[in-house]
């Protein structure tokens, strides 16, 4: 009298960035955004949900300890999904009869990288919960702004390649939505590899981060009204001729200034570290060595550099980091490990 379900869903890493919510409760960002999800096997959340009239009440363990249920996020996710559940039943599906509404789920969620560490755990995590609980109970329906009230990165890993988020106008968020721009099938040269520069968990969480930045930064409300709209079709049009050089420059002038809205926030808010600076430093050398671009860096609210590169360029580039960052002489293994792979 127990079944569930187990899914998987991938990180994705923005390359357009969303910092800023004009709603904290439905998590409404301030500007669209764009991102890479990354292959299915790689970093990436597996939850299994069960579900049993035997279950006293809701429960969530992630990475094998039970955390509280009651956090308002987990709440609205599942409020949310339950209230399809029902809007099915009065449309006398009759698979809506096969599980009772007052059935208590069990959820067992895990990542295979370092949680909290800005390398897009809860986007992952949330996307993961909301499909797992959507296929156990069998509902249907724009499931991208359920992941959303998880996790405003979240609504992105719904779908697989590359995805906007469009920021919406609308004040109940409907029209708050990811979109797949294109498959993962559309550029398969397409590499992204991770460096991890510290698994630590970040100081100052996005949450509390962007908050701040919404309210102390100008920069911020530049970027939102008058930078970030245009990017996003150059971006849309980057992706869609496969026009590295484009999409890399974008990426690293996107991340550059995210992390500048960062600076500009009172009291200023510091991601990235000396190893990432020099990251950067690496790149844009690399680059100018071959005179166009070839590898793009980006940084999310941590200070592990994500980098996008095509398939040709990758074993040189791995090469030139680990001559650069070798393991051995930094005492601290701050360069763990760089799984290679094609985006999903
Ligand atoms: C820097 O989605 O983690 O990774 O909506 O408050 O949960 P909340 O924030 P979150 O913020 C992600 C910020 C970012 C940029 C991005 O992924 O677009």
């Amino acid at each position: 009298d127990i079944i569930f379900v187990t899914c998987t869903a991938p990180v994705n890493i923005a390359v357009v960035k969303y910092w800023g919510k004009r709603d904290e409760d439905l998590i409404l960002p301030i500007n669209s955004s764009l991102s890479v999800t990354l292959h299915q096997d790689q970093l990436k959340s597996t939850t299994t949900v069960a579900c049993s009239a035997r279950f006293k009440e809701d429960r969530i363990w992630l990475n094998g300890k039970e955390e509280n249920i009651n956090q308002p996020r987990l709440q609205s996710c599942l409020r949310e999904i339950r209230r399809l559940v029902r809007k099915r039943r009065s449309n006398r599906d009759p698979g809506a009869d096969v599980l009772s509404l007052s059935h208590k789920v069990h959820i067992c969620s895990e990542n295979n990288f370092p949680t909290a560490a800005g390398l897009a755990s809860s986007a992952a995590g949330y996307a993961c919960l909301v499909y797992t609980l959507s296929r156990l109970l069998s509902v249907e329906g724009e499931l991208s702004t359920i992941a959303r009230q998880g996790s405003g990165s979240a609504c992105r890993s719904m779908y697989g390649g590359f995805v906007q988020w469009h920021m919406g106008m609308r004040a109940d968020g409907k029209d708050s939505v990811a979109e797949q721009v294109e498959p993962e099938s559309h550029w398969p040269e397409l590499r992204v590899l991770v460096l991890v520069v510290s698994a630590e968990r970040k100081p100052v969480g996005s949450t509390a981060g962007m908050q701040t930045s919404v309210d102390t930064s100008s920069l911020l409300k530049h970027r939102a009204e008058a930078v970030v709209p245009g990017r996003m079709d150059e971006m849309i049009q980057a992706i869609r001729k496969r026009d590295f050089s484009t999409f890399g420059e974008l990426t690293m002038k996107d991340s550059n200034q995210f992390h500048a809205t960062c600076l500009d926030t009172y009291p200023p808010i510091f991601y990235l570290n000396d190893v990432s600076r020099r990251v950067i430093g690496l790149v844009h050398r690399y680059n100018r060595h071959y005179r166009e671009t070839r590898v793009a860096y980006t940084f999310d609210a941590g200070p592990n550099a994500v980098i996008y590169t095509l398939q040709p360029y990758v074993s040189e580039f791995v090469q030139v980091v680990k001559h650069f960052f070798p393991p051995e002489t930094n005492g601290e293994e701050f360069l763990k490990g760089l799984p290679v792979g094609t985006v999903s």
